[in-house]
């Protein structure tokens, strides 16, 4: 027997059989029955849930645009939570079951509230999860060339010291379609998130295309005022100077915002340096993301949405 709200669900991973349950969170303001017997603490009058989410997936410049859209005098963004990169990461997480209560308080008043979990884009569960919750929500998807972005959490691993990464003999091995057992997850995690149209399904099996703005991350990295003024256009936002506030730094290598006239980029953790990836790794990962690279392309196209330039030149390259 399964309460009101709960489902049982059964997944197959890897061929296995997992049985599991969602705990849904549908907002109670909507079901009178609920709203009967709300704690005192929740006030459907003035409810404050984020109405803009920002997906990710991890390594494509989330933070970057996170940091940068907060200039915006009508933008709040979640309160740092310690321990999870100050994100909140609640739909499909552990943070889930800390309910409806917890997630609230971690948001302010204003025209666009907004969090930004770069644990969201590849979670089965999270899509559904927050349609419950906030089904009118716009969300934000980032697109990176995965070749790209998996060699850079690649970099991130090796970085946080992951026990793994390290007894890898280099990027090429976590590359081989059969890793050593160490490396199959590292191998997982590096190709998952480049892989936008799987993983796109799903969201829009609980959202409308309408609800999604695309950006295109090497936009965002060369002209973040720009991009930030078109998201801010999307949102309904009055117009604000970006570009008065963002500069970009040489000894970073990136835009940074600008304070009292002196630069103040992400951290160390943000725009790392490493050395460029080989032609050999850049070859295995195009081929790796070759399927799924064509099946953006053509999703673009049939949505007559912008294609990044990236994605015209490795789709060219295929041809
Ligand atoms: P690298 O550190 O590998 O260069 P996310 O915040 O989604 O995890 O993305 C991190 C990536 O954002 C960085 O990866 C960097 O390339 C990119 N980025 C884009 N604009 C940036 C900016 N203004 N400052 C720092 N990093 C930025």
């Amino acid at each position: 027997e399964y309460p009101e709200g709960f489902e049982k669900v059964q997944k197959s991973i890897q061929g296995g059989d997992l049985f599991f349950t969602i705990l849904m969170n549908p907002n109670p303001c909507q079901d009178p029955r609920h709203q009967a017997i709300l704690p005192p603490t929740l006030n459907c009058t003035n409810m404050t849930l984020p109405n803009l989410l920002i997906l990710g997936p991890q390594k494509t410049g989330s933070t970057a645009l996170a940091n940068f859209l907060t200039l915006h005098p009508n933008v709040s963004q979640n309160s740092p939570i310690p321990g999870s990169f100050e994100e909140v990461q609640f739909f499909g997480g552990a943070n889930y079951l800390k309910g409806i209560d917890w997630y609230l308080s971690n948001f302010q008043n204003a025209s666009i509230i907004f969090e930004k979990s770069a644990t969201y884009f590849d979670n089965p569960v999270a899509p559904k999860q927050a349609s419950s919750l906030i089904p009118n929500t716009k969300l934000v998807v980032i697109l990176q060339n995965p070749t790209q972005r998996a060699y850079s959490w690649f970099q991130h691993l090796l970085a946080h010291k992951d026990p793994s990464a390290l007894t890898a003999a280099s990027f090429s091995e976590i590359l081989e379609e059969n890793p050593p057992e160490t490396l199959r997850k590292i191998r997982q995690r590096c190709i998952s998130g480049g892989r936008y149209v799987h993983h796109l399904g799903k969201w829009l099996e609980h959202f409308s295309l309408a609800q999604i703005m695309f950006i295109d991350a090497d936009e965002l990295r060369d002209e973040p005022a720009r991009v930030l003024t078109a998201l801010a256009k999307w949102l309904d936002l009055p117009d604000f100077p970006f570009e008065t506030h963002l500069r970009y730094s040489p000894s970073k290598g990136f835009h940074c915002r600008l304070i009292e006239g002196k630069t103040k980029c992400l951290g160390e953790s943000k725009g790392r340096k490493y050395p460029k990836m080989s032609d050999v790794e850049r070859e295995k990962l195009d081929k790796i993301f070759g399927l799924d690279n064509s099946a953006l392309y053509k999703f673009l196209r049939k949505n007559r949405l912008k294609i990044p330039n990236w994605l015209e030149e490795s789709v060219r390259i295929r041809a």
